[in-house]
């Protein structure tokens, strides 16, 4: 077995209805990239208070995230799984980056200035949010971070900011790390309305298929979806969005190119795609939901998080004192 050297990170917040945008953009990342690099996969529970949070419902969301990492086939004896605020790293990191960024890179983030909608009593929390989530990668002197597209900003942010770092203190104080975008799932979009992202705060349950589902829903969910009146099943994004979104993630499921379903179902109508697409989904998301259900009660998820806690607090320690002691902060060089 070749060694693996580049480290992998990435996070998902426990706000319930992990979708399959979720799994497609990132998820299978997820999975897939323990082949190639030591992976650290957090439930960012800091994240997750930046809008108010009922703290018994976020402890199960934290717990079934964390089932949900397995059920997909992340294995916990190779890959990190913990929570994020089991390691103090990440806050002390996160108000040293403050430090180091300009008010005006971000007011820039899209992702705030849509959840604040320009008003001036956003959380402020919101407002860091991108430099809490810049400290979880730099944390961990991450290579790779796989993600959705809705993050890219705020990779490049973390880009940014480890550069501008660097070039202060040298360039041994971070690494820079990479976002890894997948071609087919990157921006999965409502089913209902394919002109917004699926997510999962959405107030109706037919924009998304949750992974947790049952297969009537997501069978109902798909066959209601937003398409067209013109009737032909192309891929073209600007025109034909609601299609064109039922052909990437169909594809991004099978693993057949969008151009070959076009071909696959040439002179057929939108009820034969739609009818087998949800097959697809259904019998995917069939052993996540089986393996889910075995893992959600078992007791060994609080080990993996207690074991991933100590793991990930291993590598945090010692980055957050290199990053200090080039900052001049502490009294340890004393
Ligand atoms: P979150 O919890 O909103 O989403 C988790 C992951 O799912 C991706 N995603 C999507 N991909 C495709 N289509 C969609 N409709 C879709 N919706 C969401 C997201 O891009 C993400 O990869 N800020 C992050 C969590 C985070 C993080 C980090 C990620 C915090 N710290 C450090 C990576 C590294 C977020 O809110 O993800």
């Amino acid at each position: 077995m070749t060694e693996k050297t580049i480290r992998v990170f990435s996070g998902v917040q426990p706000t319930g209805n992990i979708h399959i945008g979720n799994y497609l953009g990132a998820l299978k990342q997820f999975v897939a990239l323990q082949e190639e690099g030591k992976c650290i996969y957090c439930i960012v529970d800091l994240h997750a208070v930046t809008l108010p949070k009922d703290p018994a419902e976020l402890r199960e969301n934290i717990l079934d995230v964390a089932a949900l990492y397995l059920a997909i086939g992340i294995d916990p004896k190779d890959a990190t799984i913990f929570v994020q605020s089991d390691v103090p790293g990440h806050a002390e990191l996160s108000w040293l980056l403050t430090c180091c960024s300009y008010t005006g890179e971000l007011s820039r983030m899209t992702q705030f200035k849509d959840k604040s909608r320009g008003g001036d009593s956003a959380p402020t929390g919101l407002f860091t949010y991108p430099l809490l989530m810049a400290a979880d990668i730099l944390l961990y002197d991450s290579d790779v971070v796989p993600v959705g597209q809705d993050q890219k900003q705020h990779i490049e942010l973390t880009r940014d900011l480890a550069v501008r770092i660097n070039n202060r203190f040298g360039d041994d104080t971070f690494v820079v790390p990479e976002g890894r975008f997948l071609k087919e799932g990157a921006r999965v979009m409502a089913l209902d309305d394919p002109a917004a992202k699926m997510s999962k705060s959405a107030e109706s349950e037919m924009s998304r298929i949750s992974l947790l589902d049952d297969e009537s829903k997501i069978k109902k969910a798909i066959m209601r979806a937003t398409t067209d009146s013109d009737g032909e099943i192309r891929y073209d994004a600007e025109n034909k969005p609601g299609v064109s979104n039922l052909l990437s993630i169909y594809s991004a499921f099978s693993g057949r190119s969008t151009a070959l379903l076009e071909k696959d179902y040439a002179g057929q109508g939108y009820g034969a795609l739609k009818k087998d697409l949800a097959e697809v989904v259904v019998l995917a998301l069939r052993p996540i939901r089986r393996q889910y259900d075995d893992i959600r009660g078992s007791q060994e998820l609080a080990l993996v998080l207690k074991d991933g806690a100590e793991r990930a607090n291993g590598i945090a320690e010692g980055v957050v004192q290199r990053v200090k002691d080039k900052f001049g902060l502490g009294t340890k060089r004393l």
